[in-house]
């Protein structure tokens, strides 16, 4: 097969796989073993859950973090319920409608300019409990880290947690990015979820360095009762679970969650570093994980694109996203800061006006 290089800021899904995770699913493939998590990896990778995230937590694999987020909503909800996320909440945005799918759930969306909702703004939606016409608030579900790379504070989670079970309703954390966010606020993965009251939490692999992987994680007993049918009926459970399991017990231990995380989030902060002082860029979110969020001059953007690939994120503001991941390394990005100060020296050349 021909060898392919390409390199991409668009997101850490267009990342590799990390290679202690394939030595795992190569170290795992020998003879056989029962389907369906009966086995003994899955046991181990279970008690690895149990260690980062708690003695009682549940640990259900699934293959991608749509079905993580549709799923664990399923659980949580009856169709008659609502579910209040951010408008730029993943569930919301970029799963085409599976949770509504799923669930039979309208969403409630919260206006945020980084992907953080507030209990000021979620307060405005509870007038409608017990009102036999409306869709009845059900769910917080926020995002950690958010679509934007920024981080809830364990307080601001406690508090949205305590708010919410006030209101006889759950938090649903999509952690797709939970690893970048504990990274950055130098929390264990138990401290940003289930010590802050968090109840159902999609737990992200893929984006970290594992292969086609997620986790649904609960952490209450009673809301665990019927997950293993709902994970079937939703098509998400996998027969050779092995290999999945194998690249759980592989991320959770030796802090390698831990260090692909931080290398990501350290790769963001370099880039920006690097880019800070030109000053037709101009970083629009703070870089909090492993993304940076930028405006750049509209004419830079296909110049851009011709050697590497991004998401235009706002075509009328002109607004991309960079991200970096587990793998990428200071040479790559010192090699795209050069081409981005390149990109724009031409342009500021091509707009001089020159008087004679
Ligand atoms: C915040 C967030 N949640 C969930 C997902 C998971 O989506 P997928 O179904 O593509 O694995 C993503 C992927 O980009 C994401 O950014």
């Amino acid at each position: 097969m021909q060898k392919h290089i390409f390199k991409s800021f668009a997101s850490d899904n267009n990342s590799g796989i990390h290679p202690d995770i394939i030595k795992a699913i190569t170290e795992v493939n020998i003879g056989d073993a029962k389907a369906y998590g009966e086995d003994d990896y899955t046991k181990t990778a279970d008690e690895k859950f149990r260690e980062h995230f708690g003695k009682e937590v549940e640990a259900y694999f699934v293959f991608n973090g749509t079905a993580a987020n549709a799923l664990a909503l399923r659980a949580i909800t009856e169709s008659f319920h609502s579910i209040i996320c951010a408008d730029v909440a993943h569930i919301n945005v970029s799963e085409c409608n599976a949770v509504e799918k799923f669930t039979g759930c309208k969403l409630i969306t919260i206006p945020s300019k980084d992907g953080k909702i507030t209990i000021d703004q979620v307060k405005k939606h509870m007038h409608v409990i017990g009102e036999q016409h409306s869709a009845q608030p059900k769910v917080i579900s926020i995002t950690q880290a958010t679509e934007f790379g920024r981080i809830y504070t364990k307080n601001e989670i406690e508090d949205l947690a305590d708010f919410t079970h006030k209101n006889n309703m759950f938090l649903h954390m999509d952690g797709a990015r939970l690893s970048n966010a504990a990274a950055a606020l130098n929390l264990s993965l138990k401290e940003l979820t289930k010590d802050a009251g968090v109840d159902i939490l999609s737990f992200g692999g893929t984006k970290n360095g594992v292969m086609c992987v997620e986790a649904v994680i609960l952490f209450n007993k009673e809301l665990s009762k019927n997950f293993k049918y709902i994970r079937k009926q939703g098509m998400q459970l996998a027969s050779k679970m092995r290999f999945i399991s194998a690249q759980f017990i592989a991320l959770l231990s030796n802090n390698l969650w831990l260090n692909n995380a931080k290398h990501a989030n350290e790769m963001a902060k370099f880039l920006e570093s690097k880019i800070k002082d030109i000053k037709e860029i101009k970083i629009t979110q703070n870089v909090e994980t492993n993304s940076i969020f930028a405006t750049i001059p509209k004419e830079s953007i296909q110049l851009l694109l011709e050697k590497y690939f991004f998401y235009i994120w706002d075509e009328e503001t002109s607004e991309v996203r960079w991200m970096t991941s587990f793998d990428t390394t200071k040479e790559e990005i010192i090699d795209f800061a050069n081409y981005i100060r390149e990109v724009i020296q031409k342009i500021r050349i091509n707009n001089q006006v020159i008087i004679v």
